[in-house]
């Protein structure tokens, strides 16, 4: 279905994310019938390029992302509503007037401002749009994580944006609350009859969640050495996947009662004392080891930094959550970069049958694991008899819903499903900022933990599962991370 026309323009227009997914998303959508023609492209940025020169880099960057599906006809169309304008958002007396030129001054006309730029200048650029006087009741901007690095510099990003934008204007984007079988977590757990009744410390054991790289740096070097794994994956994605699974049935589909549940989990989730940093955290990092075959370097090395490096690329987290529901039940996190494939699975190890009929039974019967990438599919692991004669042999199997097999579709990009509900104005795959602010109130006091208890990274070689603490974080539970058989 087409959206009403809109303007947006992209801060950090000609930036790694502008280039990997913003443009790409939006061509694609583009091309699907959803944007408008008379909609605005703006990208923006320092450098100083012309409408072709920008052209051009979209045109690259969005037929590297298309492949298969690229459409040179769609294409020339779509370049029609792409523009640029060179701007220094550091600084005020930047071309915002030439900007502002460029916008259509229709009245209800939404107008999107996209911040792809270092957090520490959301602030700025909020503020700058506001004196030029591109603010009004239709406006809403999207702020990409890390929102700050920090609790306090989240707060301060939080008022100082909230100076121009009122807060259900700020749309802070989180591209893992996008992806399909997120999405599907929530029509699994509350279409169904099936699943709810067992949703609890009753019948569940615990839950893993795993979300696992196989990718190094990738040229974000500068960034992620001062961020770490924690700061760039727990803070954001895990914490929302815990969320999405532990929370209570909310009232309605409606943004604010979704994210009021969400936010009721963050607030009950244990803080990890420096005690207990060993305990139930593990730290990782990964030295040379090998990747896709070959031999791979390790961080510090990728780094090229002489001086060593004390950045996390790896974390497990036996997480607890205080509430009724889910007392003794451990949420174990864990993300890495450099790990042996890329998957992400949420995993729900059901309790043991109480009575076994069957004789030997391996570990726990039931599991439910929700494949995000990289092919999505849901599996409920049964108990089954093994075909044959030769006695009552208990097995156990999936049954299977893969997406690629039930659906011919293309899968659209987080991404695309998400800038599309910004258009719309629904807030309900976005995070408000008091969740926000309570995920990094919980991971400031992990931080600290780790910093009082002198917890450095583990070593792991490129290529492996973590560090060795990992296998035991869940070896000491008498448990072990799920692997596909
Ligand atoms: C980003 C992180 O938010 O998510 C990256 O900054 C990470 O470090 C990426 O690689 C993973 O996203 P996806 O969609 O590829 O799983």
């Amino acid at each position: 279905v087409p959206v009403e026309a809109f303007d947006i323009v992209i801060f950090g227009g000609t930036g790694d994310l502008s280039r990997r997914k913003l443009l790409p998303a939006l061509y694609h959508r583009w091309v699907d019938g959803q944007i408008p023609e008379n909609s605005t492209i703006v990208g923006t940025a320092r450098s100083e390029l012309d409408a072709q020169a920008y052209r051009d880099l979209a045109r690259e960057a969005c037929e590297k992302a298309s492949g298969k599906s690229w459409d040179a006809d769609a294409w020339e169309k779509f370049a029609q509503i792409l523009h640029y304008v060179a701007i220094d958002a550091t600084d005020p007396e930047g071309d915002w007037e030439g900007l502002k030129a460029r916008l259509k001054a229709e009245d209800g006309r939404p107008r999107i401002f996209y911040l792809a730029t270092s957090p520490h200048l959301y602030v700025d650029i909020s503020r700058a749009l506001g004196k030029v006087g591109l603010v009004d009741g239709m406006c809403r901007v999207v702020l990409e994580k890390p929102i700050g690095t920090d609790l306090a510099s989240a707060q301060a990003i939080n008022d100082g944006v909230g100076e121009v934008f009122t807060e259900r204007q700020v749309f802070r984007i989180d591209h893992y609350l996008g992806k399909e079988t997120v999405q599907n977590l929530m029509v699994l757990r509350f279409a169904n009859i099936l699943f709810e009744p067992l949703w609890s410390q009753n019948y569940i054991d615990h839950v893993q969640i795993t979300v696992a790289e196989d990718l190094g740096l990738e040229g974000r070097a500068d960034y992620y050495d001062r961020s770490g794994a924690l700061r760039d994956m727990v803070q954001n994605h895990l914490l929302q996947l815990l969320c999405l699974t532990a929370m209570e049935p909310p009232n309605d589909m409606d943004d604010d009662d979704i994210r009021t549940e969400k936010i009721k989990v963050l607030k009950a989730l244990r803080p990890v004392s420096s005690q207990d940093a060993k305990r139930l955290t593990v730290r990782g990092q990964y030295a040379a080891g090998m990747h896709a075959g070959k031999p791979a370097k390790g961080y510090v090395e990728e780094l090229s930094e002489t001086g060593g490096s004390k950045t996390e690329t790896f974390v497990a987290i036996k997480a607890e959550i205080n509430n009724w529901r889910w007392t003794g039940v451990p949420f174990y996190l864990r993300t890495g970069k450099r790990m042996s494939s890329r998957h992400s699975d949420i995993v729900i190890q059901f309790k043991q049958a109480p009575h076994n009929l069957f004789g030997e039974q391996s570990g726990n019967v039931n599991q439910l694991v929700i494949r995000l990438q990289p092919d999505e599919a849901v599996r409920l692991y049964v108990q089954i008899k093994e075909p044959g004669p030769g006695g009552l042999r208990v097995k156990s199997l999936p049954l299977n819903l893969s997406y690629a097999e039930s659906f011919t579709l293309r899968y659209p990009d987080a991404y695309e499903r998400l800038l599309m509900d910004v258009v719309r104005g629904n807030l309900s795959l976005f995070m408000r900022r008091d969740e926000v602010e309570a995920a990094w109130r919980w991971v400031d006091g992990l931080i600290d933990a780790w910093d009082t208890s002198g917890y450095q990274p583990e070593a792991y070689p490129a290529g492996t599962d973590g560090p060795m603490s990992a296998a035991m974080l869940m070896d000491r539970d008498n448990r072990s991370w799920w692997k596909e058989s």
